[in-house]
């Protein structure tokens, strides 16, 4: 809604004395998603009193596409984008592989010949909203697209963000949710799971800790007992050739290479310091 200039003045200054540090850019978003006076105050209101701004809002902004998020659901973060990068690569060399084969040029494709024209799989595990793979899909499609979360509320939002690019979203631990039908057939598995170690979630912000699910934060004592398990399955569900890329942190990337090279992948780690983000990128020989 169109808000008089005291009015937005007003929702400004409320904002600021709540410690939000973008608080013009946060009340022109709120004003832009209220639809009446009252709306506007409620949210108003619940900024105030600490939900996170993309809560409010109903969605979050990722790779330049406006993601649905509901209450309890994880919201992707800016980090995360660098998972998108790396893999809409991997998927972009490949088409090029493909199209370099069908044209008689090129280095045969590790996977097998006519494998790389063939749409690739491309699943987000732990996916929560579904950010990783609705980016890829917009980004990297055409893909055969599978995104999978134990968290109910996850699993809707996932829904919802895939349903304008026609993937599939299971609900279940880990490999357990996927359809068997995947095995050895996955071009890339891309995951950000959980990698707080427990004893880090109560130094999160008060945003994280008090509106994300505990599932999505905690990864055990060191952080990595969920990346651990995903890394494990990983290998007899990827295509010859295929990838595994994994979130992680500066500090715990050694580990989560580690983790790689003992399931048998071919290991590189990706930094950007623009982002913030570290992935881990595994290949199946
Ligand atoms: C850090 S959040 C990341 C969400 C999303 N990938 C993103 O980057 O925005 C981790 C997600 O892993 C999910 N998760 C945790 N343990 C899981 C498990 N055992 N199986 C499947 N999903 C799990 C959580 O529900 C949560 O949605």
């Amino acid at each position: 809604m169109d808000l008089a200039p005291a009015l937005l003045a007003d929702v400004v200054a409320r904002l600021r004395a709540a410690g939000c540090v973008f608080a013009e850019d946060e009340a022109a978003l709120i004003a832009e998603a209220a639809d009446t006076p009252d709306g506007l105050d409620t949210m108003v209101h619940r900024r105030v009193a600490g939900d996170p701004l993309e809560h409010i809002l109903g969605w979050a902004e990722f790779c330049g596409l406006r993601i649905p998020v509901e209450p309890g659901v994880f919201v992707p973060r800016r980090r995360t984008e660098l998972l998108v990068q790396e893999a809409a690569a991997i998927l972009g060399r490949r088409r090029l592989a493909g199209a370099g084969a069908g044209a008689g040029a090129g280095a045969p494709d590790p996977a097998g010949p006519g494998a790389a024209s063939t749409v690739p799989v491309v699943v987000e595990m732990c996916c929560g909203a579904a950010g990783v793979a609705a980016a890829l899909a917009h980004h990297a499609g055409p893909l055969e697209l599978y995104a999978s979360d134990v968290d109910a509320a996850s699993v809707r939002c996932a829904a919802r963000t895939l349903a304008p690019f026609g993937g599939t979203v299971v609900e279940g631990d880990l490999y357990d949710a996927l359809p068997t039908s995947l095995r050895g057939r996955v071009t890339v598995l891309a995951a950000n799971a959980p990698y707080v170690p427990t004893d880090a979630i109560a130094l999160m912000p008060p945003e994280a800790r008090l509106h994300e699910p505990l599932v999505a934060l905690d990864g055990g004592p060191d952080g990595l007992d969920v990346q651990r398990r995903v890394i494990a399955g990983a290998a007899s569900w990827l295509e010859p050739g295929g990838h595994l890329l994994v979130e992680t942190s500066v500090g715990q990337a050694p580990a989560t290479v580690a983790a790689m090279s003992a399931a048998g992948l071919r290991t590189r780690t990706v930094r950007s310091e623009e982002l913030d983000g570290t992935v881990v990128v595994g290949r199946r020989p």
